[in-house]
């Protein structure tokens, strides 16, 4: 099985600061690291490391050719990633020191992408292969209907959530991936087994992998429901781990294992990621995640 991601590349400049800066502030940061990052790049790095055959879909500006290079370097398909004119997308990310962190996004050359650029990647891929989204390019309404049309599988990580998602056809998902905030956006619920029943409701087909932040993560779907903790560790960066969650975790289904397996693989690596710092550079490869499960 085959994941083509259509999503966002992002250069992350990242702040570290004592607290986020509230509005009127102004607050000096000692450093500024630059990472490769962008929801869609870190999930596929993610299930490249994890060991998934994934084909980036995605536009950078000529700023953005390390993008390329880190593509091969992890071994992600790039041939259709596109550079057009203008910056890259970026970001300004402030990461406290509890390890939080806040996100301005610019979305740049992300918000560039056109129905004939989406036809012809889609070209490429069928009804075998699986199609990663997250809410950081534009067209998604678009990419969502054509690729239902070809009986492709869509998995959807609505981040971040805002209006544009109204006009997806969300019955089209087969695969949610989302955390507690985005579950209650999405819902309207504040408790988890609120947002799940109401979920369930709406999408009686879907699988749903809901992550809890220190609480877990559950994943339901029509035959079973499966809980997984945190393993707890000392958080540098929380930058991405959600996205080392979403690669390993659709790693696990297309290796098909056990759900519970998964979810200790999935979390497992989200827990190694949130101890290094920068999005991309901390998401880990397999082969550590599962000698770290040994351990
Ligand atoms: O999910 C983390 C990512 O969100 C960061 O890498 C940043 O680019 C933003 O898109």
């Amino acid at each position: 099985m085959r994941v083509l991601n259509i999503g966002s590349l992002n250069i992350d400049y990242v702040y570290s600061v004592d607290h986020i800066i509230l509005p009127g502030e102004t607050e000096a940061t000692g450093s500024r690291n630059t990472f490769l990052g962008g929801k869609g790049m870190n999930q596929s790095c993610a299930l490249a490391k994890a060991g998934v055959e994934v084909y980036h879909g995605g536009m950078i500006g000529q700023d953005g050719t390390m993008f390329l290079d880190a593509c091969k370097e992890y071994g992600v398909h790039d041939e259709f990633i596109k550079i057009v004119d203008g910056p890259s997308g970026h970001t300004v990310i402030q990461i406290d020191k509890n390890a939080q962190n806040s996100i301005l996004l610019y979305g740049g050359a992300n918000q560039k992408l056109t129905t004939e650029y989406i036809d012809e990647v889609l070209s490429h891929f069928d009804s075998d292969d699986i199609l990663l989204l997250q809410n950081e390019v534009n067209l998604l309404p678009y990419i969502v209907d054509k690729a239902y049309e070809k009986g492709m599988q869509i998995a959807l990580n609505p981040s971040p959530f805002n209006e544009k998602l109204d006009a997806v056809d969300m019955k089209k998902i087969s695969i949610f991936l989302l955390n507690e905030v985005e579950g209650f956006q999405l819902t309207g619920e504040k408790e988890t087994e609120a947002i799940i029943a109401k979920l369930r409701a709406l999408f009686p087909h879907a699988r749903i992998m809901l992550t809890l932040g220190k609480d877990g993560a559950v994943y339901v779907d029509e035959k079973q429901q499966v809980f997984q903790p945190i393993f707890k560790v000392k958080a540098v960066d929380t930058t991405a781990a959600g996205d080392t969650f979403t690669g390993y975790f659709l790693a696990g289904l297309a290796d098909g294992l056990p759900m519970e397996e998964v979810l200790r693989m999935s979390a497992k690596a989200s827990s190694i990621a949130v101890t290094r710092e920068g999005a991309v550079p901390s998401i880990p490869y397999r082969a550590e995640v599962l000698e770290a499960l040994q351990a």
